[in-house]
Formats: structure tokens, sequence, C-alpha cells
């Protein structure tokens, strides 16, 4: 095969075939296919869109490029859940605990936060010693026994996708529906588990800012994961602010565990017990997502869920004493009042912005080799459809720096008032299945 011929029929709107697309993949993680022609082809793809059978085989085939966990040691319906990416969204430890309250097992690979979202690995290292370097084995053994491990994503998970995205990244090409969805199914294909969660965000501080295209982005990955055997379905939710109040390591922590508690904020609470539910149906733990709803409710008041908590912390290497006693993960200097710089109704966030905000107080990564500061970040006072009068506190910046005053400068600029009430906003825009 030639590659030049391969550009050239999918320039023309023509679908590659299964072979075509697996020389591709192959020769082009083997290095044999110079970056100008994939990026040609990615071009290509990006203008010319791709069949759902050609999504499949380029999902497979990354899937494939590297290695792929076996989890058939693993008892029950193996489910996992996926975000595409939010500022304050903690839900992954939330449901974890949750969803291991009621025994459907959950074997989770996460990875590290990079830009204005933190990574759930990132944020559970607020509790001092957890640890998520570790064997297959143990990350077998583990949720077998406590039906809840996560472990760091292997460097070689993927390797195809990853040289693809890389490249997409500096080709303007990341935005095409297709290649995002096969990019982020490969991996869940890859970390195998049986059944598959997405959580596809929608909004300003998400990936994808128009409802639509979350939609259509959403439909890709669920036909994606079904055709290739993996039981999938997605949740559309909003992003239009950030989840819950938290945002930043230990603060978020702090919020899952009182979620788990159920003393956490509504938003938080009902889009982790909205995801959890659907996994539970997933894994064959509940026959309907009211009946699993029911299940999660009552682990959450008789304390089961909490308690799952603490058991993987602690499995983990993670001291659990700060789930009982949250002021003992690691607390900012100072916390410095951000007021509000007029009067009237939160309209609008920019959710992105408060993500940055917290990211320059130390909480986030600009880039891979930066150190993250647990104790930092930014707690809302005002979200979306609160009134507040000029001079009132909208946020709280968690610092450990002396100059806050452009952060600050910054939070404020992220909110919109008016003297018009807003309307309530859905958090959960659809279902797809
Ligand atoms: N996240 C991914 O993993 N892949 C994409 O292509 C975009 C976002």
């Amino acid at each position: 095969m030639r590659m030049v011929d391969i550009i050239e029929k999918k320039r023309d709107g023509h679908p590659l075939t299964e072979e075509e697309i697996r020389w591709f993949t192959t020769e082009y993680s083997a290095g044999n296919i110079p970056d100008y022609q994939a990026s040609a082809l990615a071009m290509a793809i990006y203008f010319q869109g791709m069949t759902d059978e050609e999504a499949g085989a380029l999902t497979l085939e990354m899937a494939k490029s590297g290695d792929q966990l076996d989890l058939s040691a693993i008892t029950g319906t193996k489910v996992d859940k996926h975000s595409t990416g939010g500022v304050g969204d903690k839900t992954t430890f939330i449901l974890g605990p949750l969803v291991a309250a009621l025994d459907v097992p959950v074997a989770k690979m996460s990875g590290r936060g990079l830009g204005h979202t933190g990574g759930t690995i990132d944020k559970l290292e607020a509790f001092t010693g957890f640890e998520t370097e570790i064997s297959q084995e143990q990350f077998i053994e583990l949720v077998n026994k406590n039906k809840l491990a996560l472990a760091g994503q292997s460097g070689n998970l993927t390797p195809a996708d990853k040289k693809l995205y890389a490249l997409r990244d500096v080709t303007a090409t990341v935005d095409s529906i297709p290649l995002i969805a096969s990019s982020v199914m490969s991996k869940k294909i890859a970390a195998g588990s049986d059944a598959i969660v997405l959580d596809v965000k929608t909004g300003s501080g998400a990936f994808m800012t128009d409802e639509d295209d979350a939609r259509a982005l959403a439909k890709a990955m669920v036909d994606i994961g079904n055709s290739i055997g993996r039981d999938t379905m997605a949740v559309i939710s909003d992003m239009n602010q950030p989840l819950g109040r938290m945002i930043g390591n230990a603060l978020e922590v702090k919020e899952a565990v009182e979620t788990l508690k159920g003393e956490g904020p509504a938003d938080v609470h009902e889009l982790s017990l909205t995801l959890a539910a659907h996994m539970v149906v997933l894994g064959g733990g509940a026959a309907s997502a009211e009946e699993a709803r029911d299940l999660l409710e009552k682990a959450i008041q008789d304390g089961s869920a909490i308690e799952a908590m603490k058991t993987f912390i602690a499995a983990q290497g993670g001291d659990p004493s700060a789930v009982d006693d949250p002021e003992l993960l690691a607390t900012a200097k100072d916390r410095v009042a951000v007021p509000a710089p007029s009067s009237g109704y939160v309209t609008e966030m920019h959710a992105a912005q408060i993500g940055q905000a917290a990211m320059l107080l130390g909480a986030g990564r600009a880039t891979l080799d930066d150190e993250i500061d647990h104790a930092v970040g930014i707690e809302l006072e005002a979200k979306i459809g609160h009134y507040v009068h000029e001079g009132d506190t909208i946020a709280w910046l968690h610092a450990n720096k002396d100059d806050t005053t452009a952060i600050r400068t910054m939070v404020q600029e992220a909110y919109t008032f008016s003297d018009q009430q807003p309307d309530a906003r859905p958090l959960i825009f659809d279902t797809i299945h």
C-alpha cells in the first residue's frame, strides 16, 4: 500500500477499508510514515469525516497498538466511566466508592491533569501516601477484594493514539468528531472494562462548547463502543459553570467526601447519582436506573458509600483518616475573598477561565513537569442564578502565593452579572444509548 493513495482516497470523500486503516495505524506507529503524510490524512478526515465502520476500525487498531489490559480475572461485569473533562469535576472518585458499595466492580485507569482540568490521580494524591503505580496483578486483586481500584495509565497504552493526538494538536485537527471519538474509545477499549458510561460535557468549560457537537460526539462514541462489543452509553451534562463549589485538589476531595456523606452540593450529588445509576445498571446491579438510584441513595445514608471510600484509599496506601476529618488534608496559607465587582444576578460563568485561575494558583499544570500544590484552589460562593450585591464575596482563593491580585481579577472577569434573573438550566441535557 502507498500512503499517498490512502490520503487521496480520503481527500476525495471515499471510505477507507479496514485493511487500509490497519496498515496506516501499524506503519505510523512503527515510524514508517512521516508526520507530513499523517497530517495530510488527519486533515482529509477532518473535512470528509468517517463512516461508523471506519471510526470503529480506527478505534480497534489504535487500541491494539500497545498494551491491552486483560481484566478477565475480575469477577463480574467491570464498568468504566469517562468524562470529556470539566472544571471542578470530581465525580470519578465519588462514583467509584458509590458503585463499589453496591458490589459492582470498578477497575479504573486514570490520568494526571494538564491545563485547566485537573486529573483524578492528582486529586486523590491529596490523601497522603495514596499510590497509583500498582502492578496489574495488584490492581486485579484489589478490584476482586474491594470492588474498586484505580491505577495510573500504563506507559504503553494506545501508543498510536498518543502519536496521532500529539500531531493533531499542532495541525489544527483535534476538533474532528470521528478522530476524538476513536481517540477516547481506543483508550477505554485498551483499559479492558466490559461496559462504559461516558459523561460528555458541554458549555464554556468543556471541550465541546456547543450542545449539538457534544451530542454528535456522544453518539459517535456510544456507537463505536457498542459495535466493538462494549456496552456503552452517554450522558450529556452541563459545563457552563464549574461543577460544585470547589476547584483544586484537596478542596475537591473534601467536596467528594461531603457528597459521599450526603452533604454535598446539589449538582455534584445529582450528576454523581445519575452516572453511578447507569454504571450499576450496566454492571448488572439493578434492573433500572430508578432502582439503582434508590440503592445508591441508601448506600449514602447507611454509610456504606463512605466506608467504601475509606477502604479504597487505605488499600492503595493512603491515609483514610482524612475521610473522617477532612481538616487533615493540605490547607493553603491564605483564604482571600474575591468581591463582586457589581450588583446583579450571576447569569454566566466562564468555567474554563476559573479553571485557569485555579491553575495559576498552583492547582494544575501548564506543562507535564510542573509540580501541583494540593492545598490551593478556588471555593465558589456565587454560581449562576445567585443574586449578589457589589462587594459581596463571590469566591475565595485558597492561596499559598502572596500576590493574587491578577488571579482575583481573572475570577471577577469570569462572572457576568445582570439585572435579569437567568432561566434555570438543566444539569443533564440528554442520555444517549
Ligand atoms: N481527548 C482525547 O483523549 N482525545 C482527543 O482526541 C480529544 C480529547
